[in-house]
């Protein structure tokens, strides 16, 4: 790997929260990837300092996605060693140059996306920050941020990747377009899903679906993000949400969470169990959330004539799934690919949302790891036993 670390280089000093207790140490406890399949490690790298345009964030806590497991299994590929973590909440630390007027300040909690738009290209001047190419290609293939580095290194100056912020660990940096100011009556471990699972749910419903009032709605994998899903569908108004998995223990609180119905797509034929729901139409939306063909083929069968698949899972690499090309074109059905949000737009909103208790981001949380047994906490994730989601809570 060619890239630097700003820990090289000397850099003009940010604001920090001076004495406050939490002044920031020149090391910090980070969970680093260094061979795909092998598992993370928690090893001593150097705390990153902020750029211009990014904030320092003391981390609470960061939420276990399916994502990471793409990359740990090395069936998405990234430049190692990497610290990987993509939805973090904890406290701005320290503030970079340059983010005089994002309203951000130190002391100040909040949480942090996954998709850190640049705010500079094409897409994020029309509001697309989930089509941001240097995002893309900066962070997504390279590992670091806009200005070619990554904030992290071991302490041997060793550069290591950031896979977003790098949210497994002690402190990490964020572009300040990334972040979002969360109330004090926010309980800050949970909303470490805000960053991802909700913000994913959200902008599939909001943006993907652009879902209406009254519509009919399936959820075909009721994990981490599948469930905040049901919740935003159903606050759009949705008049059915039909939570689809293929677990009951994933299932059975599903109607805690605004599901009308569930189905067991093992034991059930989730077709004809969606159409006796439905008076014989099927969905009107149905959202796909976790990228195999067996859930692409779930829901296109539950899919009503004129109805929209909106697909959020990603695949274990390059995947492809079988669409019934005559039935697609007939029914005029659309399927409507959906990644993240707009960040700065939805996030707050999200925020919003969780914090007004529309949506229930803390019972979604249902296990707490320390960061030395994250390990397990993946483990459990890939073996399917984590209902909702998994966090690292670095207060443990
Ligand atoms: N588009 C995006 O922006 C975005 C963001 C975050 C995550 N993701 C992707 O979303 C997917 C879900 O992530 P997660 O963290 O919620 O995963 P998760 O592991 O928490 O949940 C997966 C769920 O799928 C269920 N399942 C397994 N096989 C099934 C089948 N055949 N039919 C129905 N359900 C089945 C499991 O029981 C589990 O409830 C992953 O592919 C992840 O990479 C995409
Ligand atoms: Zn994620
Ligand atoms: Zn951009």
């Amino acid at each position: 790997m060619t890239t630097t670390t700003s820990n090289d280089a000397v850099q003009a000093p940010g604001t920090t929260l001076g004495a406050a207790p939490g002044a920031v140490p020149d090391t910090m406890q980070a969970a680093v990837l260094r061979e795909a399949g092998k598992g993370l490690q928690v090893e001593t790298l150097r705390t990153p300092r902020p750029r211009a345009g990014e904030v320092l964030v003391r981390v609470a806590a960061c939420g276990l996605c399916h994502s990471d497991l793409h990359v740990m299994g090395g069936a998405i590929s990234f430049p190692l060693p990497a610290v990987l973590g993509h939805e973090v909440s904890g406290t701005i630390v320290e503030m970079g140059p340059g983010a005089e007027h994002t309203g951000l300040e130190v002391g100040q909690q909040v949480a942090g996306g996954f998709l850190m738009p640049c705010g500079q290209c094409e897409a994020c001047a029309s509001g697309r920050d989930e089509l941001c190419g240097p995002f893309f290609e900066l962070n997504r293939l390279k590992g670091v941020l806009y200005d070619g580095t990554t904030r992290l290194a071991a302490l041997d100056g060793e550069p290591v990747s950031m896979y977003s912020m790098g949210g497994l660990a002690q402190y990490c940096v964020i572009p300040a377009t990334s972040v979002a100011p969360v109330p004090a009556e926010i309980d800050m471990v949970p909303a470490a899903i805000l960053g991802c699972a909700a913000l994913t749910a959200y902008g599939a419903v909001r943006r993907g679906a652009d879902l209406r009032y009254g519509e009919t709605v399936a959820v075909v994998a009721t994990g981490g993000v599948g469930t905040n899903i049901v919740q935003v569908a159903r606050a759009f108004g949705a008049s059915q949400v039909i939570a689809i998995d293929v677990s009951d223990d994933k299932l059975a609180p599903m109607p805690g969470y605004g599901a009308t119905a569930v189905v067991n797509s093992v034991t059930q034929d989730a077709r004809e169990e969606v159409l006796r729901l439905t008076r014989g139409k099927g969905v009107d939306v149905s959202f796909e959330a976790l990228g195999i063909p067996a859930t692409w083929t779930t829901a296109l069968d539950v899919l009503a004539d004129g109805g929209r698949m909106v697909p959020i899972g990603l695949g274990a690499g390059v995947q492809t799934a079988e669409v019934e090309i005559n039935r697609t074109v007939r029914r005029s059905q659309s399927i409507l690919g959906s990644y993240g949000a707009r960040t700065r737009q939805d996030l707050p909103a999200v925020v919003d949302l969780a914090a007004r208790g529309v949506i229930n981001y803390k019972d979604v949380v249902s296990r707490r790891f320390p960061l030395e047994q994250v390990g397990a906490g993946y483990e459990a994730l890939h073996n399917r036993e984590v209902q909702g989601r998994a966090v690292v809570d670095m207060s443990l």
